[in-house]
């Protein structure tokens, strides 16, 4: 997984004087699994019709291999596309879908046409049958079969004329959850398998984080961070990743030191460094990052105000200072109670500030009236936490 094999750079697609991708920079290894991930509207569509060849970008280059194909037209590159709505031909069966492709007369080097034997067809389809697990339905039609298994078809048949690449534009989303998870198991075998590079796009972070070598963030029309699911879920580099990637509290701090950050007026031990001396940034705490603990040992100290079970594990809900965390634990903390929490340092992660502090989160959302609180003399609830 070495081998750039993709690359867009500096690529900009305005519609009008709309600018819906704005200068992407983006590295597509071999048979890497990178999917793009962002809230509706963001770009994945449009960034995956780019490299599919569907749409030109407004400025900016589009490598495949080293070579700028721009001007290529779809049929032109090695990658298949496989879309939401996968219109297969409800007339043929799953053999003759998968067969469609290789049915076509191809151009040979003399400007003549040239037909696949048919040897060479059934080697191929029965070959993705197997892939596909859909060994034994040859003969079905369309409408006999489930949902997932007519995504396999659609799978079948783009994979069958043997691309390099597969762009997949939420393949999943009209599928149950259910058979969502299967699928995504499915898809990330098939890939495994085949050795094939997979662009995916999803909107859903867990499918994201399951399957990808590689995720993309994106919102609006910029990209946010690259990297792996690990790196994305423990090292988001703004707001917006932290949010959209799983449960965050996101609150205010003011870095004291590397390793020191305060929040609540409290400083907490932390793995982070480089910032400025009292830099404002903001602080992720996961939700299950955090500590229940007698209340006289808790480096913070607050009020639960809801609780809700969830199988695994409670959600509660914990007010300190009228800002309210959500946090994951398994042992039951009634409403009303009070309680204490600690936060190992390798559960703290520190972010510069960035055009989304302060936006995102019900439970998370610290603005400037964390400011008027913590100058003012809590009473009440907060009495007992200060200093
Ligand atoms: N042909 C077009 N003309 C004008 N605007 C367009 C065109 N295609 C896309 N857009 C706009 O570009 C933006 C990005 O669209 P895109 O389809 O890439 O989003 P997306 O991330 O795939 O969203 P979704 O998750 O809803 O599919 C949107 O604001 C959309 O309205
Ligand atoms: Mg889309």
């Amino acid at each position: 997984m070495s081998k750039e094999l993709i690359r867009l750079a500096d690529c900009t697609m305005a519609f009008d004087e709309d600018i819906v991708l704005d200068k992407i920079n983006l590295r597509i290894q071999d048979k890497e699994f990178l999917t793009l991930l962002g809230p509706s509207g963001c770009g994945k569509t449009t960034t995956l019709r780019i490299i599919g060849g569907f749409q030109t970008p407004t400025s900016g280059d589009v490598l495949f291999d080293g070579v700028r194909i721009n001007a290529v037209p779809p049929h032109k590159r090695t990658i298949n596309t496989v879309f939401q709505k996968y219109a297969l031909f409800p007339h043929l069966n799953v053999y003759e879908n998968i067969a469609f492709g290789l049915r076509i007369p191809k151009a040979d080097a003399k400007g003549g046409k040239v037909k696949l034997p048919e040897e060479e067809i059934d080697r191929r389809v029965t070959e993705m049958l197997e892939v596909v697990n859909l060994k034994g339905f040859e003969k079905r039609r369309i409408t006999q079969l489930s949902g997932g298994q007519q995504q396999r078809v659609a799978i079948a048949r783009a994979l069958v004329n043997q691309p390099k690449v597969l762009l997949l534009d939420e393949p999943l989303g009209a599928l149950d959850l259910k058979l969502r998870k299967d699928m995504q198991n499915e898809l990330k075998r098939i890939q495994k398998a085949m050795e094939i590079t997979f662009v995916y796009v999803t909107h859903d972070q867990e499918e994201a984080l399951a399957m990808s070598d590689t995720v993309v963030v994106m919102d609006a029309g910029r990209i946010q961070q690259i990297g792996s699911p690990e790196d994305i879920y423990n090292e988001p580099q703004n707001a917006f990743v932290a949010d959209f990637i799983g449960e965050s509290n996101i609150i205010d701090g003011i870095m004291r030191a590397d390793g020191v950050v305060e929040i609540f007026n409290r400083r907490f031990q932390c793995l982070d460094g480089g910032f400025e001396k009292d830099e404002a940034v903001d602080v992720v705490i996961r939700p299950e990052d955090v500590d229940i603990v007698p209340e006289d040992q808790g480096q913070l100290k607050g009020t639960v105000t809801s609780v809700t079970f969830k199988g695994m594990q409670y959600d509660i809900i914990v007010d300190f200072y009228g800002f309210k965390w959500l946090i994951q634990t398994t042992d039951l903390s009634p409403v009303g109670s009070r309680i204490g929490i600690k936060i190992d340092p390798d559960g703290i992660h520190v972010m510069k500030k960035s055009e989304y502090s302060g936006m995102f989160g019900d439970y998370s959302s610290y603005s400037e009236e964390y400011e008027e609180i913590s100058s003012a003399d809590p009473d009440g609830e907060g009495s007992g936490d200060e200093e």
